[in-house]
């Protein structure tokens, strides 16, 4: 069944592996080969109508809202502002005139997200919740809901719900955006995007290998990256943190240099997102300080903006849509940390799948 580990001996790696599968899900109902989407109208012509987006959310789904708001700036020109429930809950920033709310909650149950929005239905905005569970208490109680077809997550660390927050939220930004002026098939885009996740996670012998020698006995490890990678970086830190309790840190590659730097020593495990065009060569000119000072490098770099010496290549997309690709090594590093630290990859200590206090 969906719910079944079968031969996995974690459903960490199964949900890693299903990823190309929920890029397949999302197509299938949401767009088709002529360039359409299929969402809603009610829900396109709110978003339409909006004159800002606030998305909230909490932990992985929060970093996949920090790559949508990127999506609905940069692909529909919608100003876009991104939320921490356990903050915008009891320190509410100043609100546009029109605003609209996107909730992102695997769970749909999320104690804090659900604050959020039972302050928001008070002030009478409309709301729309990305959620894996449908009939959950987010999806409830929004103007509107849409599944994200991820299928049941187990593990508390959400690695395939991300995948699917991100991918939603672009076929979101793709149907509100001028279509002929953005001048790609999203349908096509993300369809090489599931053969590139099935690449990544046919090869899990390198990445095993690569957690092994740099992660496994390592204190602490940094990624870096520029504009969308350096969210992907936040994702990257907190999923090695929260299974493998190696202390990790993500962050803009361009704020080493203000105080971080100070930490890297001997041996120091730095990795390097590189998938944006614009400011590939920055972040190896901030990876090279790092070397200069004897971190252990390791680049994860999109295939056209790879040089000689490059460890991790991933297959050419769409830019803004990278992370979808990106994420799938860091998830599998994290993973392979815990399993080599002989830890319970599925359950963490301290934490819990859903968190239903505030
Ligand atoms: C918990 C889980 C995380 C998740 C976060 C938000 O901390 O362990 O994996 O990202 O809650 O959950 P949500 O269901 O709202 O996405």
């Amino acid at each position: 069944s969906e719910t079944d580990k079968g031969t996995y001996p974690f459903y960490m790696l199964k949900e890693i592996d299903e990823q190309p599968i929920v890029i397949r899900h999302l197509i299938e109902k949401y767009l088709d080969s002529e360039g359409g989407v299929h969402v809603g109208q009610a829900i396109l012509d709110d978003i339409k109508a909006a004159d800002r987006l606030y998305i909230v959310a909490a932990g992985t789904s929060y970093h996949a809202g920090l790559v949508g708001q990127r999506l609905f700036e940069q692909w529909a020109g919608i100003p876009t502002e991104v939320h921490l429930s356990s903050e915008f809950a009891y320190e509410q920033p100043l609100l546009s005139e029109k605003p609209f709310f996107i909730f992102l909650t695997q769970s749909g149950e999320t104690a804090d997200s659900r604050e959020v929005l039972q302050n928001v239905n008070e002030q009478g905005f409309k709301s729309l919740t990305l959620t894996n569970v449908e009939k959950s208490t987010l999806w409830r109680e929004a103007t509107y809901a849409l599944p994200l077809l991820a299928g049941p997550e187990i593990a508390v660390a959400s690695t395939k719900a991300y995948v699917a927050q991100v991918g939603l939220q672009a076929i979101l930004a793709y149907a509100v955006a001028d279509r002929e002026a953005l001048g790609f098939n999203l349908e096509q885009d993300l369809s090489k995007i599931a053969v590139g996740i099935q690449g990544i996670v046919d090869d899990k012998e390198t990445l095993q290998r690569v957690a092994n020698e740099m992660l496994v006995e390592s204190r602490n490890a940094f990624f870096i990256g520029r504009g969308v990678d350096s969210t992907v970086s936040l994702e990257a830190a907190l999923k090695l943190k929260e299974i493998s309790y190696v202390q990790a840190e993500g962050f803009a590659a361009g704020e080493l240099k203000h105080g971080t730097l100070a930490l890297i020593e001997e041996g120091t495990p730095v990795v390097a997102l590189i998938t944006q065009s614009k400011t590939a060569g920055l972040v190896r000119g901030n990876l090279a300080e790092t070397q200069a000072r004897g971190s252990r490098a390791y680049t994860i770099v999109t295939e056209n903006l790879a040089k000689e010496g490059d460890d991790y290549i991933l297959p050419n997309v769409n830019e803004l849509l990278s992370p979808l690709l990106s994420v799938v090594p860091t998830q599998l590093l994290a993973y392979y940390t815990s399993l080599g630290r002989g830890l319970d990859v599925d359950r963490p200590r301290n934490l819990a799948k859903s968190v239903t206090v505030q």
